[in-house]
């Protein structure tokens, strides 16, 4: 299996592009199984969920091929509603899906998803609130079989804001004959993209980015070309490995308000930020000082984020807490952050770092963040860092590898 060997002590200099996001890819994927027309995803990333999501519709009769860097999906021979077991393993946004298949075929079955182990993530938000709009569901052992007769126009109130299962209503009630509204629902940018895609093929769906969405559902959506927003979590990746190593990076393809969470960690600290149109550029001389994060919801700190920057505490001078509110065990990289000589405890969902120098060692990718975290960390320890399994890495990142070695850094990808 693949692995990074990586020499630390580079700083970053240079530039990299940022791609479109992951998390909004995927579900504009589900998204686009609800259309009888032609779809082009402009610019889509061939990392490893996409392919994998690209492989699940294609199993349900949808065809798709990339031209160029556009991936384009026609999902008007729809044939099947059965998710495989074995591909809806391998990828937690498999369940977006349900939504998309019943609006179109009025049956799903799907089994329970996969996805990194962060957590129980469980998916009660989904069950419950389609199961609230009508749908019946027959949990069983390994699947869960869903059917829908007719839509309930009931309002929904989510009793956490849940990113997955506020895309997957939209899925469900974008093309229908209902008009419903969605309280405390999640407002991740991601979900305004998923609804941008499909009001500009000509749904209806208003108030995405604020606590309550209406989905007015309407009878079809036409044929578009889309380009997903940017990958803020990508972004913010390289921002922390700039600040982790010292050097200077321009990152462009970014919407700065759209990571103002990060941004202000950094503004208090010793490095040093700039913006410009869609490029933001960051240099650090010095190391940084300790800090406080806490991840919530959007807009708040991203958890997705929150491995990157517990390292950036681990080498910073002084004390870091970090606490991490969105899933439960999301600190499963901290015990390969201790191989490399950190300093740090766990007391629940509270991280307590003492920042210090970090020495290179043979570390475990655990999860897709939590890798990339381990990654930055080698970037920086003295000596050789060799992290395996980085396959959890390219589940999210496009050439991680390869754009780190373009900013200087000492890194090889050894199959
Ligand atoms: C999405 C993102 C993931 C990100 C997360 C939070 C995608 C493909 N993935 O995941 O990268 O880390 O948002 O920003 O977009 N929960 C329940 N019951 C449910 C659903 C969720 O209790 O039915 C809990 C989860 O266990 C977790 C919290 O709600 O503790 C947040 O989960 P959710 O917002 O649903 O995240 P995902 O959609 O899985």
């Amino acid at each position: 299996m693949a692995k990074y060997v990586i020499e630390g002590g580079k700083k970053l200099y240079g530039k990299v592009n940022i791609e479109s996001a992951k998390n909004a890819v995927l579900p504009i994927i589900a998204g686009a199984v609800l259309f009888e027309e032609p779809v082009i995803i402009e610019k889509c990333p061939k990392i490893d969920d996409v392919l994998n999501m690209i492989k699940i519709i294609e199993s349900l009769g949808v065809k798709t091929y990339f031209r160029n860097d556009d991936l384009v999906i026609d999902a008007s021979c729809l044939s099947s509603s059965n998710i495989l077991e074995d591909l809806s393993k391998k990828l937690r946004s498999s369940f977006f899906l349900l939504g998309s298949l019943l609006s179109r075929n009025k049956k799903a079955t799907v089994s329970y998803p996969g996805g990194c182990k962060i957590g129980k993530r469980p998916i009660d938000i989904h069950i419950e609130s389609f199961k609230s709009l009508g749908v019946k569901i027959v949990e069983g052992e390994e699947n869960i079989e869903c059917s829908l007769e007719k839509l309930s126009d009931k309002n929904v109130i989510l009793k956490y804001p849940s990113v997955g299962a506020t895309e997957n209503l939209i899925l469900l009630l974008a093309i229908s004959n209902v008009d419903v509204k969605i309280y405390n629902v999640a407002k991740e940018p991601e979900i305004e993209d998923l609804a941008n895609f499909l009001n500009s093929a000509g749904a209806k769906i208003y108030g995405v980015g604020t606590d309550v969405i209406r989905i007015v559902g309407v009878k079809k959506l036409k044929g578009i070309s889309y380009k997903p927003i940017f990958d803020r979590i990508e972004a913010g990746t390289y921002m922390i490995a700039t600040a982790i190593t010292g050097g200077e990076v321009e990152i462009s393809n970014v919407n700065p308000k759209k990571i103002q969470a990060l941004l202000n960690k950094f503004y208090n600290n010793t490095c040093k930020i700039g913006i410009k149109d869609d490029i933001i550029t960051i240099s650090s001389e010095k190391r940084l000082h300790g800090f406080f994060v806490e991840t919530n919801p959007y807009p708040y700190f991203p958890t997705d984020l929150q491995a990157q920057i517990a390292v950036l505490g681990a080498v910073s001078d002084g004390y870091s807490k970090i606490k991490e509110n969105v899933f439960e065990s999301r600190f499963e990289y901290v015990k390969e952050l201790v191989k490399m000589g950190a300093n740090v405890k766990i007391k629940e969902n509270l991280l307590e770092i003492k920042g210090k120098k970090l020495l290179g060692a043979e570390v475990k990718a655990t999860d897709l963040r939590g890798g990339a975290a381990l990654t930055l960390a080698g970037l920086v320890a003295e000596g050789e860092t060799v992290v395996l399994d980085v396959f959890h890495i390219e589940r999210g990142y496009v050439n991680f590898n390869g754009k780190l070695k373009n900013l200087g850094a000492n890194i090889e990808r050894v199959e």
